[in-house]
């Protein structure tokens, strides 16, 4: 589902982040979103782009994303903080999930690395009203670059802990260690590429099991050495089976035989092409789906196989 919606505030708050606030133009209530919930923003020239929803779900009647100026980014931010102005109409996807609080844990610690504090603040709201115990700690160059931080001081008192670079911050064996592993302890992350992967070294050294370790990612972190090799899928209502060649992905194949499949970023990272399958070796090449869920669900954008699988189609 695809929603027209009016950028109803534009407020600039930390170094280079401005938050954008969307509503409905005669609807007061927006489709219900879960925390860590994220929604597509759809470009005027095509360009598509994932943003975490970073307000309270509690909340429907905006929805509110952080957009950062990256530098170094694929120049969507860049038309953002250029270009979108209060009034303006804005094409985006519903909410879509791929980062939810851990439904049978008790205590959450939640790492961000800057504007990686966008699904993390959200999920604290909710940690917060289900009353379980969390630590939310938040990591930035300066007071100036963190993102959300006066309304992360007043929303969760008691549970915020910045670490700033201009401040001597806590090393991340530290943090992990002072909140401890404990049976329903839950650890999720999101940052920079370099922050995660620390976080999630540090998490492994700690005994954190990697199913209790959750993270979201925006941009693609795609093997540039990978060698694509042609493999067979099977439909598995049909039997049909088709060929993949090498320089095709899995979706494009399917979508040229007709079936109409969802997609997104179809970099691997927003989950919306998502499908099941069995009988086959996949390789996973995605940054979206769990280690579990990895075990039967795969992304045809970026995902392929040895010799052949089956899906659930
Ligand atoms: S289209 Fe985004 S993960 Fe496949």
């Amino acid at each position: 589902m695809i929603m027209k919606l009016d950028v109803a505030e534009r407020v600039d708050d930390a170094t280079d982040v401005i938050l954008v606030s969307l509503r409905h133009p005669r609807r007061p209530a927006l489709p219900a979103w879960k925390a860590g919930a994220h929604i597509d923003v759809h470009l005027p020239d095509g360009r598509i782009r994932q943003y975490s929803l970073c307000g309270d779900p509690a909340d429907r009647t905006r929805y509110r994303i952080a957009v950062k100026r990256e530098m170094a980014g694929r120049g969507g931010s860049a038309w953002i903080h250029e270009t979108l102005a209060v009034g303006d109409a804005v094409h985006c996807s519903a909410p879509r999930n791929n980062f939810a609080l851990a439904p049978q844990a008790g205590r959450h610690l939640f790492i961000a690395g800057g504007i990686g504090v966008t699904p993390l603040a959200a999920l604290a709201y909710e940690a917060l009203q289900r009353g379980d115990a969390f630590e939310l700690h938040l990591r930035a160059r300066s007071r100036r670059h963190a993102p959300l931080l006066a309304e992360l001081e007043r929303a969760f008192a008691g549970h915020l802990h910045l670490h700033l670079d201009d401040e001597a911050p806590a090393s991340l064996d530290d943090i992990l260690a002072w909140f401890g592993v404990t049976a329903d302890a839950h650890l999720y992350f999101c940052g920079p590429a370099g922050l995660n992967a620390a976080i999630a070294a540090a998490a492994e050294r700690q005994s954190w099991a990697a199913e209790r370790c959750h993270t979201e990612v925006f941009q693609p972190t795609l093997d540039e050495n990978f060698k694509p090799e042609p493999f067979d899928i099977t439909i598995a209502s049909t039997g049909q089976t088709l060929r993949v060649p090498a320089d095709r992905s899995a979706l494009d194949i399917l979508r040229a035989n007709g079936f109409v499949m969802p997609s997104s970023c179809e970099l691997g990272v927003c989950g919306a092409c998502i499908c099941g399958y069995r009988d086959g070796t996949v390789i996973h090449r995605d940054s979206v789906l769990s280690l579990a869920d990895r075990q039967d669900k795969l992304t045809p954008c970026v995902s392929r196989a040895r010799v052949g699988v089956t899906l659930e189609l």
